[in-house]
């Protein structure tokens, strides 16, 4: 693995290494024994979309690997101004040992990736959102025990999580349901490449308009934005389309009674999910905001050490 840009590009072995080694770094972060495993080395984060999470759990997960995080906004680089990606990546492969990128353009991450001869890190583009899944499998084994055969439902926008958690439950051997408005769809090419995988793992992929069908019988039960960034022109209307996917009491009550409730966050609260659910017991929103930390450790300490 050089790079992590795709859980389709993953192999279902190396998801597996990957939060094998995500629970042992949070169990021994816990325990207070550190990990110098990247001393000495620096990854630099190009971020041109906003962030909380994951600039501050690269930033401190770096940091406690012994490494040294560059917060790189696309206000201040080069880049912003116009650069190419070919240069920016020949300069920065001269002082980094990573690169860590938020973007628009999907293509513009594997064209950084094609031209640095060191590691790039997706952390969230239009199309996918690898590291945010790979922190949503830690959490649901730790809250479930296991992966294997749970039902995974996502309801809402057919966007970038909806994208990479089809992948993800697929490499992580979940049946996964999406119920997305016909209008917002999942990108074709993902949803052929998701068939695909599912094919290879046995696992049950279900695409429908229909949220209780997707819900049914669910373990897992996911929402996201219905805004993501880049969309706020089309907040109006978006809000108005998305309302019968809203995760709300009443549909909750489809999933198995022990489902966990999960959201990438920042959530909207009175829109994609009501209070109830997200602040109710089922919710483990801020296991999974943790967990960015320990899986991009994992991410991090295995490209780059
Ligand atoms: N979930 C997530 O990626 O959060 P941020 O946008 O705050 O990084
Ligand atoms: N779909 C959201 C995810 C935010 C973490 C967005 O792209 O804005």
């Amino acid at each position: 693995m050089k790079d992590f840009i795709s859980l389709h590009d993953t192999t279902a072995e190396e998801v597996e290494a990957l939060l094998k080694l995500a629970l042992k770094l949070k169990d021994e972060n816990k325990k207070g024994i550190e990990h110098h495993i990247l001393k000495g080395k620096s990854l630099g984060m190009i971020f041109t979309k906003s962030s909380t999470r994951t600039r501050v759990s690269f930033e401190v997960g770096m940091t406690q690997l012994g490494g040294y995080p560059l917060f790189l906004s696309s206000n201040d680089i080069q880049l912003g101004r116009g650069e190419t990606i070919y240069d920016t990546a020949k300069v920065l492969e001269r002082f980094l040992d990573g690169i860590m990128i938020r973007t628009f353009a999907h293509q513009d991450v594997l064209d950084l990736a094609e031209y640095a001869n060191i590691p790039v890190i997706n952390a969230l583009t239009d199309l996918l959102h690898p590291c945010q899944v790979l922190a949503d499998l830690q959490t649901i084994y730790e809250h479930k025990g296991k992966l294997e055969g749970l039902k995974f439902a996502y309801i809402g926008d057919g966007n970038n999580m909806a994208h990479s958690i089809m992948y993800g439950c697929a490499k992580a051997g979940l049946d996964c349901a999406i119920a997305v408005p016909k209008a917002y769809s999942c990108d074709a090419e993902v949803v052929e490449n998701a068939k695909d995988d599912f094919k290879k793992s046995g696992r049950t992929l279900i695409l429908t308009e229909d949220p209780v069908e997707a819900i049914k019988g669910a373990d897992v039960v996911y929402t996201d934005t219905w805004v993501s960034m880049g969309m706020e022109e089309e907040k109006e209307e978006r809000r108005k389309v998305f309302m019968p996917y809203q995760v709300n009491k009443e549909l909750f009550s489809h999933a198995k009674d022990d489902a966990i409730f999960m959201h990438c966050l920042p959530a909207y609260r009175g829109f994609e999910v009501t209070e109830d659910v997200i602040d109710g017991p089922n919710s483990v929103i801020f296991d999974e905001a943790e967990n960015r930390l320990h899986a991009q450790k994992a991410v991090m300490a295995t490209l780059m050490g």
